[in-house]
């Protein structure tokens, strides 16, 4: 086939018109069928999560998540303007009883999942790593198992993470360091074990750092100091040895501490009284001493 110069179609007026309407109906079609199949995925992954629910005793979703309606009128869920694509899903408190499906990672516009209060079980699904927009997870209070994926380090977005309440085991993987916009961070009530990794402390936008009722052992590291905008911290109920971190005292912005029930010995470091902000300090249960520097 000889190839057109531009040039000559452009002398061509008669020749133009046939041509344009035939790239316009081809965007056109491209355009409806990307459309059509991102919906439908959105749509399967939807229902591919509600096959995987047992149990519904206010019946939520099995009369609501219906083909007959749109996904994004759904009940808990939420479309973007934009693209038309599913963007929050909030279940929470639903007294829903299943596991979480593969499925779920098809969403790929997801930017908030809140499931908190539930009974999901097993363990949190590899695909949920392809969720890429993810800001906003919430799965606190349901048995959820298995180690805390090492691939949240995945979602570099992600501002909130909350397992409180689960059967998380394992170690706090290192590549939740990676997470530069995490602002709340709540792993509490597991049976996580293993030492506070110091990667941690690269995620200074942290306000709010609970790790309490598990089992982490080793000392608190001294980076705990680079967290500037830390707002509350509780690390209560854990094996936690060795002195407090005298780094503690530049936490200026510091609201609430508790670090009861652990092993820590030592003399509390005096320059904890600097921190003006302190309403809630907890540090019951340990081997601490008063600094004599306080009776000055
Ligand atoms: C599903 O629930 C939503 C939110 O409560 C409601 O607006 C919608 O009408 C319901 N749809 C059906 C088919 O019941
Ligand atoms: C989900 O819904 C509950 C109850 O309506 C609400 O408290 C919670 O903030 C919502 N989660 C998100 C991420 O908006
Ligand atoms: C959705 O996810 C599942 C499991 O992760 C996968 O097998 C399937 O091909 C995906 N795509 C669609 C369009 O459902
Ligand atoms: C956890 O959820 C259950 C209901 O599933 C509720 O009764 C309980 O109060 C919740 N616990 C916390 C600490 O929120
Ligand atoms: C996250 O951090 C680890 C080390 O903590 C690093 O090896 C990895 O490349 C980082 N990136 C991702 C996307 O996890
Ligand atoms: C903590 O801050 C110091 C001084 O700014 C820096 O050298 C160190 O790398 C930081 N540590 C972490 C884990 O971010
Ligand atoms: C800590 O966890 C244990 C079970 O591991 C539970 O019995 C206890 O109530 C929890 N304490 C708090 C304060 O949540
Ligand atoms: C500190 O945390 C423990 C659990 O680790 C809890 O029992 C206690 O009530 C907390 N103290 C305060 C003042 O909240
Ligand atoms: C403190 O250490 C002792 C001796 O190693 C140990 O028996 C005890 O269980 C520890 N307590 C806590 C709360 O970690
Ligand atoms: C944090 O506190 C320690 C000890 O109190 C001090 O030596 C250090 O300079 C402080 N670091 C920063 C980054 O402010």
């Amino acid at each position: 086939m000889r190839l057109t110069p531009i040039s000559n179609l452009m002398a061509k007026p008669s020749f133009l018109p046939p041509f344009m309407f035939g790239l316009l109906f081809a965007t056109f079609g491209v355009i409806l069928s990307a459309k059509y199949s991102s919906i439908t995925v959105d749509q399967s992954a939807l229902l591919a999560l509600k096959s995987h629910i047992t149990h519904d005793p206010h019946n939520f979703l099995a009369t609501n998540w219906s083909t007959s309606t749109s996904v994004c009128s759904w009940i808990g869920v939420t479309c973007g303007s934009r693209h038309h694509r599913v963007t929050a899903l909030n279940l929470s408190s639903m007294d829903l009883t299943g596991t979480i499906s593969s499925q779920l990672g098809n969403l790929s516009f997801l930017a908030w999942l809140d499931i908190h209060q539930n009974s999901f079980h097993g363990s949190l699904p590899i695909e949920l790593t392809n969720l890429r927009r993810m800001k906003y997870l919430d799965f606190a209070n349901n048995s959820i198992n298995g180690e805390i994926p090492s691939w949240f380090g995945c979602f570099s977005k992600l501002q909130r993470l909350s397992l409180y309440l689960n059967n998380f085991i394992g170690v706090i993987p290192s590549t939740l360091g990676n997470l530069s916009k995490l602002e709340m961070l709540s792993l509490g009530g597991n049976q996580i074990s293993g030492r506070i990794p110091n990667s941690l402390f690269k995620c200074k936008e942290l306000k709010f750092l609970s790790l309490f009722n598990n089992s982490l052992d080793g000392r608190i590291p001294t980076e705990i100091g680079n967290l500037t905008l830390l707002e509350a911290l509780s690390l209560g109920s854990n094996h936690l040895e060795g002195e407090i971190p005298s780094t503690i005292g530049n936490l200026t912005t510091l609201e609430a501490i508790n670090l009861s029930v652990n092993n820590l010995s030592g003399e509390i470091p005096s320059n904890i009284g600097n921190l003006i902000s302190l309403t809630d300090i907890d540090l019951s249960d340990n081997y601490l001493t008063v600094s004599s520097s306080y009776n000055s």
